[in-house]
């Protein structure tokens, strides 16, 4: 699987899910994750995210491996649904871009 981390939080700029073909994306309050159970392996989300927010699971960096079960786990939790359509970004998003330990800040 593809596996969304810690980048995305705050920012969402939703370019990812323009290109995904299985739809695997799925939308939180402040993060998109992907569905591990839908995602091909195609790795054409990775160079549309202008925050390089997206991994393959094995290149994960070393302090975002939590992510990987974050994914899997708020995939299918209740209230995060599937987004296939690009839309505005957060508003604040420019501001959180370069911020780091941002995982406090996930609305679950
Ligand atoms: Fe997040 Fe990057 Fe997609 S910021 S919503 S993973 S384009």
């Amino acid at each position: 699987t593809h596996v969304v981390t810690e980048t995305c939080i705050r920012c969402k700029y939703t370019d990812c899910v323009d290109v995904c073909p299985v739809d695997c994306f799925r939308e939180g309050p402040n993060m998109l994750v992907i569905d591990p159970d839908e995602c091909i392996d195609c790795a054409v989300c990775i160079p549309e995210c202008p925050v390089n927010a997206i991994y393959a699971e094995e290149d994960v960096p070393a302090d975002q491996v939590a992510f990987t079960k974050l994914n899997a786990q708020l995939s299918h939790a209740p209230g995060w649904k599937s987004i296939t359509k690009r839309k505005p970004a957060l508003p604040d998003a420019e501001e959180w871009k370069d911020r780091k330990d941002k995982l406090k800040e996930l609305v679950k």
